[in-house]
């Protein structure tokens, strides 16, 4: 398989943007973790929020020791505009913040390709667009930063000005400490789609499958605090080990042989191929991404309904009296 579009820290220059300004718009999940990170590899980083009164965040990165300002300030000085704010306030903020005080040759980075490739923002011909996304949650990054490591990520150049965004976006993903493990060249296309088919199938499979788990054994008279250790923290264990030394390994090696003839023989047949490509079509055909625009627009009618439905089941019930007795310290 060919490595040609992974990079590494050899492959990455920091002093390019060294003496750059970084603005960090949104210091949430992400923007936090990010900011420290940059700032420990010597970058000169600045905060864009939205106002103290509505910022959920302002005093926090103020307390970290940044300068703090607002979104419109942030853009006009910076060099380096790095969006993190949430996917769906992105367009309305942009518009109003940050497109018309972006500076010419300026780069323009995202933590996700969604905005840009459906074309709910539509930055100026004058400017670098790219992508950079580390492959987990915010604390992990900076966890792993810490300790010399860093998460394995993503980038991506959409628009190219200055002649050398890939170097700007892969300076980028050194600072945060991605490049110590590798960074892979992706378009925002598949940065946002892979997501998207991810999250749904992946995503969305998994956790239906456990509901699934414990709905049939609670069903058929298993205790539900037995049910749910098997639904949820056997498999939190065993992703874990396959994580670390391979499916098969794990298969072959690390599970009983009753438990590798259940997986291999009657694994499959809980998997619905023919839905996982239709789900996978839908995605590449922008229908997924149309639905979550007009639910997002409507004010989240299936969301909040589903998350009733969700919070009000047996499960999630069982799930917190289970945390309670059987997991206080994790
Ligand atoms: N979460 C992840 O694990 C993850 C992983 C990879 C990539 N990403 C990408 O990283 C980006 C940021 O995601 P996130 O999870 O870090 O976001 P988040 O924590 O949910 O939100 C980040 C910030 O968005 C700000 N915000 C929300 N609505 C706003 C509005 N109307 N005006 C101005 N600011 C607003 C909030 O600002 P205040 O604090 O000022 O209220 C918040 O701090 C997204 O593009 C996401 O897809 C996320």
């Amino acid at each position: 398989m060919s490595l040609n579009n992974v990079y590494r820290d050899e492959d990455a220059n920091l002093d390019l943007i060294k003496d750059k300004v970084v603005a960090i718009i949104g210091y949430g999940i992400q923007g936090r973790p990010q900011a420290l990170c940059m700032r420990d590899s010597g970058l000169n980083v600045i905060i864009g929020t939205r106002s103290h009164q509505e910022s959920s965040s302002w005093d926090k990165a103020v307390e970290d020791g940044f300068e703090v300002m607002s979104i419109e300030e942030a853009t006009k000085k910076a060099d380096i505009v790095h969006v993190l704010i949430a996917d769906p306030a992105q367009p309305s903020v942009y518009y109003e913040s940050i497109h018309n005080n972006l500076k010419s040759n300026c780069t323009l980075c995202f933590g996700h390709g969604f905005n840009v490739l459906y074309g709910a923002i539509f930055p100026p011909k004058d400017v670098n667009v790219v992508l950079f996304v580390p492959n987990s949650p915010g604390h992990l990054v900076r966890e792993k930063y810490l300790a010399g490591s860093g998460i394995y990520g993503a980038i991506a150049v959409d628009q190219d000005v200055t002649g050398d965004s890939k170097d700007i976006v892969l300076a980028i993903a050194k600072s945060v400490g991605s490049t110590r493990v590798g960074v892979v060249e992706v378009s925002f296309q598949m940065e946002t789609e892979g997501d998207n088919f991810e999250e749904q199938a992946l995503y969305g499979g998994t956790i239906h499958l456990m509901r699934a788990v414990f709905e049939v054994m609670v069903e058929h008279g298993y205790p539900p605090y037995f049910a749910y250790a098997k639904a949820i923290r056997s498999l939190r264990s065993v992703v874990d080990v396959m994580d670390k030394i391979g499916i098969e390994a794990y298969i072959s090696e690390r599970s009983s042989r009753t438990c590798e003839f259940a997986i291999r023989r009657s694994g499959p047949r809980v998997i619905n191929r023919a839905e996982i490509e239709k789900i996978f079509e839908e995605t590449e055909s922008g229908d997924f991404a149309a639905n979550w625009m007009q639910e997002w627009q409507l004010g989240m009618p299936h969301l909040h309904r589903m998350r009733r439905t969700g919070v009000a089941s047996e499960m999630e019930k069982v799930g917190c009296e289970w945390r309670k007795l059987f997991a206080a310290d994790d």
